[in-house]
């Protein structure tokens, strides 16, 4: 089993995977919900310089840019990026400013040019730390002083709890895969099943905003994406009732910053400031 992730491996799994209407199915809405109010809370008012290093197929990158801001997307998976300049050119009011292959690690941005910067995905794609720093320093780099980087991570428990609720905790095949992610939280999937993901790091909450620090960041704050709610029995029924939607929301935000409960969310984020 390899130590390192290759390009292939990411491209590989998206091949399969379809990013582009992961955020519209199932408690991905509860994801998608909450990273755009975590975005939103410490964004400047729009035209500022946005880069989505990691973009995927353009969901948050055309959010964005439909709110006025200036976005520049990359992303080391081709498909993705044809399909971010797809859903751009669907609003031609306001287009992306750019959708470029490219890694997080080597962003094509000069110092101090952007107000923003979106770290959602390398930071669990890559399974080496110096990987994931070179991310956060490139990320500090291009931001001006003052400007904001949200890194998503994937909990180190997130297998246990998938498990768990969505029923493949008996299987025999992800047992030795949920050993080592809870021992070390280097997760690696080579039985080709797509629902196991692909080779990843998943985060203790402090492991992440350990490594903001350590690339010279201010941690404004380190947050369950959604807490527990990924887990709701019914979630669809839950999410497309409006009452109970906004009571899953309320009850997520009020856990969002609890130490004991951190790990339980599926994705953590923590938010720097330069
Ligand atoms: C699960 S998708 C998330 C996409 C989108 N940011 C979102 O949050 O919905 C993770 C993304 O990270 C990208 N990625 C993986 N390694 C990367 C790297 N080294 N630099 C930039 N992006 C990377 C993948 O290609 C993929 O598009």
């Amino acid at each position: 089993m390899s130590d390192h992730n290759s390009p292939e491996e990411i491209v590989s799994y998206y091949g399969d995977a379809d990013e582009s209407s992961r955020l519209g199915t199932g408690w991905f809405q509860l994801e998608q919900a909450r990273t755009q109010e975590l975005i939103l809370r410490h964004l400047p008012p729009a035209p500022a310089t946005v880069i989505d290093a990691g973009g995927g197929a353009g969901a948050y990158a055309c959010w964005l840019a439909a709110r006025g801001y200036q976005v520049h997307l990359l992303d080391p998976v081709a498909k993705h990026v044809e399909q971010a300049r797809a859903a751009s050119s669907r609003q031609p009011q306001s287009p992306l400013a750019s959708a470029e292959v490219g890694d997080a690690r080597h962003l094509p941005h000069g110092d101090a040019t952007a107000d923003a910067v979106l770290l959602l995905g390398p930071l669990y794609h890559l399974v080496e730390r110096e990987d994931r720093l070179a991310c956060l320093r490139e990320a500090y780099r291009v931001l001006r002083p003052g400007g904001f980087a949200w890194g998503a991570g994937i909990s180190r428990f997130a297998s246990l709890f998938d498990s768990l609720a969505h029923g493949f905790f008996e299987d025999p095949v992800f047992a030795p895969i949920l050993a080592r992610d809870l021992e070390e939280g280097q997760h690696r999937n080579s039985t080709g099943n797509p629902l196991y993901f692909t080779d990843a790091f998943f985060h203790r909450p402090g492991e992440l905003s350990r490594d903001f620090l350590a690339a010279g960041f201010h941690v404004e704050a380190v947050v369950a994406i959604e807490g527990p709610g990924w887990l709701a029995l019914d979630f669809d029924r839950l999410w497309t009732d409006p009452q109970q939607r906004e009571r899953l929301l309320a009850a997520v935000r009020k856990v969002e910053r609890e130490p004991s409960v951190l790990g339980a969310s599926a994705h953590v984020m923590a938010i720097g400031r330069k």
